[in-house]
């Protein structure tokens, strides 16, 4: 459900692309795909290691790639060599990718010019993994592979097949037609790029006392995904958090996403208003407390003092409400975009449109999300379902899967919103 026209535009422009190589067989494999890359008319530099250059030497990259080829960050220091290729770079290909070259990216390592342009560049990262089956399947490469698959990182492969070696299994790179498909289709969503976005995530905590809180059961899973998605097609994010266990947030860890902690919905409510200020999208996926004790007492209430039975509440500022007015009076970036959240228990659909209607007319916003909050959907869990209410009243998009699936089409309803 991308918006309209974006990922063909996309496509059609010359992308600057860096293609990694590194030491496996299959590095005569990448020979084709800088040439597949180079001929539909992209900037290609190869940037090998070493023991790449053991497969295949620097004369055949620089001859493909039609510019200078080296392997260290002591070349051309004049032009700060070991930065400048990856900051310019609009996607980064990794092909293949050994084990030692995946646990080195997951270690953050700049030992030679791969490793300090991966760690340089805010661009896509797209890696194609070869290497024997065994190498793949141990416990190591498999927990560096889900580190990089959480910051963002998309991984192609490998294919089954036979290896080097001859025996056969999974390790094999993937054919340089489906890396380069995959790679172009990730630096075609780069649609987010230049936004600036602030998203509130997880459950607020009203404290009674120092050990007691009236909360709520939002894991923060949705906002982290919403977060994760809007940086992985380019967006840069301030993801305030409120209360995301750290298995949850670690799926929003990339450079372009920053979080910050809040406890209570009083600092949701400072922390979001501070990033909504020069935000060009705002959303509001926490569950905000909506009451919060009066009094919050400062020493544990015992039984004896009788007081649990009963808490006296107050309202909470409804943030999202207090955002939209602040963009009505003129003190937000032009044409931001705000978005709420509701969750609803109501299992009649037609219903729960009608009280999201109310609900986005009340709180001034452009779009609200509804996600049916039931046993399978909603609160704890890895799925969703949600429908985007517009403007108009009108269901603009519909979306249930995974919440990050959920989260791309939220994010095209935002584009096309735009
Ligand atoms: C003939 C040969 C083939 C190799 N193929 C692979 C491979 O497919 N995958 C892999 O992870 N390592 C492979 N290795 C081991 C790597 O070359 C070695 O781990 C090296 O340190 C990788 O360095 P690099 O990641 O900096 O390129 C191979 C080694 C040799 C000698």
């Amino acid at each position: 459900m991308t918006a309209p026209g974006v990922t063909s535009l996309r496509q059609n422009r010359n992308v600057n692309i860096v293609v990694g190589v590194t030491g496996g067989i299959a590095a005569y494999k990448s020979v084709h795909l800088v040439r597949l890359l180079t001929k539909a008319g992209h900037d290609v530099t190869v940037v090998p290691t070493e023991d790449a250059l053991r497969f295949v030497g620097l004369p055949t990259w620089e001859a493909i790639s039609r510019h200078p080829v080296t392997t260290s960050v002591h070349d051309d220091v004049a032009k700060v060599r070991h930065v400048a290729i990856g900051q310019a770079a609009e996607l980064v290909i990794v092909a293949p990718a050994t084990a030692n070259t995946i646990a080195s990216m997951t270690a953050g390592l700049a030992s030679d010019l791969l490793g300090t342009t991966l760690l340089a560049t805010l661009a896509p990262v797209v890696i194609a993994p070869a290497m024997h089956t065994e190498m793949w399947r141990h416990p190591a490469t498999q927990a560096n592979i889900a580190t990089l698959r959480a910051r963002g990182v998309h991984v192609v492969g490998p294919d089954e097949g036979e290896l080097a070696g001859g025996d056969t299994g999974p390790g094999r790179m993937s054919e340089p037609e489906e890396i380069v498909a995959a790679a172009l289709a990730v630096a075609a969503l780069q649609d987010l790029a230049g936004l600036r976005v602030a998203i509130s995530a997880g459950g607020t905590r009203e404290p009674i006392d120092p050990v007691r809180f009236l909360g709520n059961r939002s894991s923060g899973r949705q906002g982290v995904a919403l977060a994760a998605e809007a940086a992985a097609r380019g967006a840069e994010v301030v993801l305030v958090a409120a209360h995301i266990d750290p298995a949850v947030r670690a799926a929003a860890t990339h450079p372009s996403i920053r979080v910050l902690d809040v406890g209570t919905a009083a600092e949701l409510s400072t922390a979001m208003k501070d990033a909504a200020a020069t935000a060009d999208v705002v959303i509001m996926a926490a569950a905000v407390a909506d009451y919060r004790p009066a009094v919050a007492s400062d020493h544990k209430l015992t039984k004896e003092e009788g007081v649990l039975t009963r808490i006296d509440l107050v309202e909470n500022e409804d943030v999202v409400a207090a955002l939209a007015v602040t963009r009505a009076d003129g003190h937000a970036p032009d044409g931001q975009t705000i978005v709420a959240f509701a969750a609803e228990t109501l299992r009649d659909a037609e219903q729960r449109r009608e009280r999201a209607r109310r609900k986005r007319e009340r709180k001034g916003v452009d779009l609200l999300a509804v996600n049916l909050a039931d046993a399978e959907h909603g609160f704890e869990r890895a799925e969703n379902a949600v429908e985007v209410i517009g403007v108009d009243g009108a269901v603009v998009a519909t979306s249930s899967g995974t919440k990050r699936q959920v989260a791309g089409a939220i994010w095209n309803s935002v584009l096309a919103a735009r």
